[in-house]
């Protein structure tokens, strides 16, 4: 009896891993983090568990993240990682799997697109693809791409946020630039050392920004209608003891506001370069927003004013991709893959 029967995808974000097997579900949905024993160099945890140690230096174990930036840091992490989450899905059945869909940011080399498919072949699975972050969002969002017509997606994740003008299923036209999730969280701490004068975390400033940030229209309230604040606590810069501080939602708005600047120009010069014809499509289609920092108040609306086209949000911002593969590992046909 064939034993190959196991269809999988894999979203390997900067921040977030997911991976979904067909028939399944989605059986994993965890930060892309992974914890090493110094020693050993053996992996000791991967995902939420593994999160829980970040900040807290370790001399026997390092805890790091396979992708920065949208960049792979190290391709042996990303064999870890995924050779260890995987096994924890399917104990000892790895060689089931017969077809694994990959999906990366779109910055990443052919090099290592080629690492990421030899990787593949090592675990015994000879039909390993790789593909696009962008076009399976769109398609996890339920675009159809395929269609011949312009659509354009924007992809504001941990690590990148990434621009795509897709037609007939193809990119046609991509960009991406190294600001989004991760970014803000720093911009975020370098923000309140420098105003009050109090060092924070990265998980607070994580924090904050999901509770505080917006980039146009009311700022966020609580349950009682009340703007919100947020008590961040730290360590003060002068006294070096530990403090807390309270920030509002105006002063992470001036950090995002200035965060943007970068991403609107990307968005203007990828409209610019926009095939006529397709961009013209745009009229209608608008532009999809989608990753988790979609999820930003008021985005949709900021986008809107620079594009000038209709924009609306993923239903699933944080799942779209893997959504995405759910759908490419139906298609049997190779033609509706991207080439390595
Ligand atoms: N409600 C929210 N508001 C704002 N930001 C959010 C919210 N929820 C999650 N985020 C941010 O979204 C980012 C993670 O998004 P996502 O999972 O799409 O990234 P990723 O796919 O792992 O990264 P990339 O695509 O850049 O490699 C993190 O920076 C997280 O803090
Ligand atoms: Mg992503």
């Amino acid at each position: 009896m064939d034993k190959k029967n196991l269809s999988v995808g894999v979203d390997l974000g900067t921040s977030n891993l997911l991976i979904y097997v067909e028939g399944q579900g989605t059986l994993f949905n965890e930060p892309s983090i992974i914890a090493i024993d110094k020693a050993t160099q053996k992996v000791i945890c991967v995902g939420h568990e593994a999160s829980k140690l970040v900040g807290k230096n370790h001399e026997k174990f390092d805890v790091v993240r396979p992708l920065q930036g949208g960049v792979i840091s190290d391709i042996e992490l990303i064999r870890e990682i995924l050779i260890f989450t995987l096994n924890r899905i399917f104990p000892s059945e790895i060689q089931s799997i017969q077809k694994l869909v990959i999906c990366i940011p779109s910055e990443i080399t052919n090099t290592e697109k080629e690492a990421i498919v030899k990787l593949g072949h090592s675990l015994g699975i000879q039909n390993t693809i790789i593909e696009q972050e962008i076009k399976a969002a769109a398609l996890g969002s339920g675009i159809d791409i395929f269609a011949p017509r312009g659509h354009m997606v924007v992809d504001i994740g941990g690590g990148t946020t990434d621009f795509g003008i897709l037609s007939l299923g193809d990119v046609v036209l991509s960009k991406s630039i190294k600001i989004a999730g991760d970014f803000f969280d720093t911009q975020i701490i370098d923000h309140v050392k420098v105003v009050h004068k109090l060092e924070i975390g990265l998980q607070t400033a994580e924090e904050v920004k999901i509770l505080l940030a917006s980039l146009t229209g009311p700022y966020p309230t609580n349950d009682d209608d009340e703007e919100m604040v947020y008590e961040a606590m730290g360590r003060d810069l002068v006294s070096g003891l530990p403090h807390s501080v309270l920030l509002d939602a105006k002063e992470i708005r001036e950090i995002l506001l200035n965060c943007f600047d970068p991403i609107k120009s990307v968005l203007l010069a990828t409209l610019e370069e926009t095939p006529p014809e397709l961009a013209g499509d745009l009229v209608d289609s608008g532009i999809l927003l989608t990753g988790g920092c979609s999820q930003i108040l008021g985005l949709r609306e900021y986008i809107e004013d620079i594009a000038k086209v209709p924009v609306y949000l993923s239903e699933t911002p944080l799942t779209a991709v893997v959504d995405g593969c759910k759908k490419l590992l139906k298609m049997t046909n190779k033609y509706f893959y991207s080439e390595v």
